[in-house]
């Protein structure tokens, strides 16, 4: 079962969250996924950056530098010895009696964390994924990375019940992002994905692709493209913690390349590859 972090202490898995917690009644909280590669955490400094991105945007205050936080992922990541994995960090607003606005008294967050061993995601990184197409029926705040995530749960399990791996959302036939994933797709060459904005979550790993791009002398447009355009790339690409890169050969019932796994996307399976076998 392994261990968990529990406001700055490692402890047994057995310990409850309060039935009052803001996270558990409201979805009061933000939360973060790391990826673990061999042992060692992936990108951890931009995690950790995003999460107080996420604390500031809805008011919570940590109470513990980022860097003391991480320190103890760190450890924890040691201690249940996790090989290939995630490391999921949570923090809530806190234990108050259930008022809708935010407590009166000053509460101390909720400052919560496990790790998980996950499949080896190889097979799927080179022969692709198929994906279903859906509304985005979010809220307008997507860049907040906050457990709030109904309309997410709700869009993947249509995925999954059409034997998909992800659904992605689209307002109004402008393509924003996947139910957990960012989107990019490739057209002459060049990769198109949605700008960072209010309405997708800004990805580490989307903004890993970029950078690796760059260096690979692989031309990125951060601006909006539809769904049309989408059906017409040459290829689509899904980017997320752990799962890393992960060409879509297919959305609904339509063959993206054919069915195939393209060059670019395969360039960049690669290149991330040789990034995560030598952390
Ligand atoms: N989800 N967009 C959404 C809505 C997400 O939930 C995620 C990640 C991403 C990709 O972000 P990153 O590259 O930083 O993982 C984009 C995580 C993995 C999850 O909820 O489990």
């Amino acid at each position: 079962m392994g261990k968990i972090l529990f406001n700055g202490e490692i402890t047994d898995r057995e310990r409850l969250i309060d039935i009052e917690d803001r996270a558990y009644q409201f979805g009061d909280g933000i939360y973060e996924v790391i990826g673990i590669y061999d042992g060692k955490s992936f990108l951890m400094d931009e995690h950790m950056e995003r999460l107080q991105r996420s604390a500031d945007e809805i008011q919570i205050d940590l109470e513990i530098s980022v860097d003391e936080l991480a320190a103890q992922l760190e450890q924890l990541i040691e201690k249940n010895g996790v090989v290939e994995g995630i490391v999921y960090l949570q923090v809530s607003r806190g234990v108050a009696p259930r008022t809708h606005e935010f407590p009166v008294e000053k509460v101390s967050p909720t400052i919560v964390a496990y790790t998980r061993s996950v499949p080896d995601f190889t097979d799927i990184q080179d022969n692709g994924i198929k994906v279903i197409l859906e509304k985005d029926i979010r809220w307008l705040r997507c860049d907040i990375k906050t457990v709030n995530l109904l309309p997410n749960t709700l869009t993947k399990q249509k995925a999954v019940e059409k034997g998909a791996f992800e659904a992605i959302l689209h307002r109004d036939e402008v393509v924003t992002e996947a139910s957990s994933a960012n989107i990019f797709i490739v057209k002459d060459g060049e990769l198109y994905t949605h700008p960072a904005n209010n309405l997708i979550l800004n990805g580490i790993t989307r903004q890993q692709v970029i950078s690796f791009c760059r260096e690979l002398d692989i031309k990125v447009h951060e601006q909006t493209y539809t769904v049309d355009d989408m059906f017409a790339a040459d290829e689509v690409i899904l980017t997320a913690t752990k799962v890393d890169v992960l060409p879509i050969v297919q959305i609904e019932d339509k063959m993206i390349n054919n069915g195939k796994v393209g060059s670019i996307s395969k360039r960049l399976v690669e290149r991330f590859r040789t990034t995560t076998n030598n952390l």
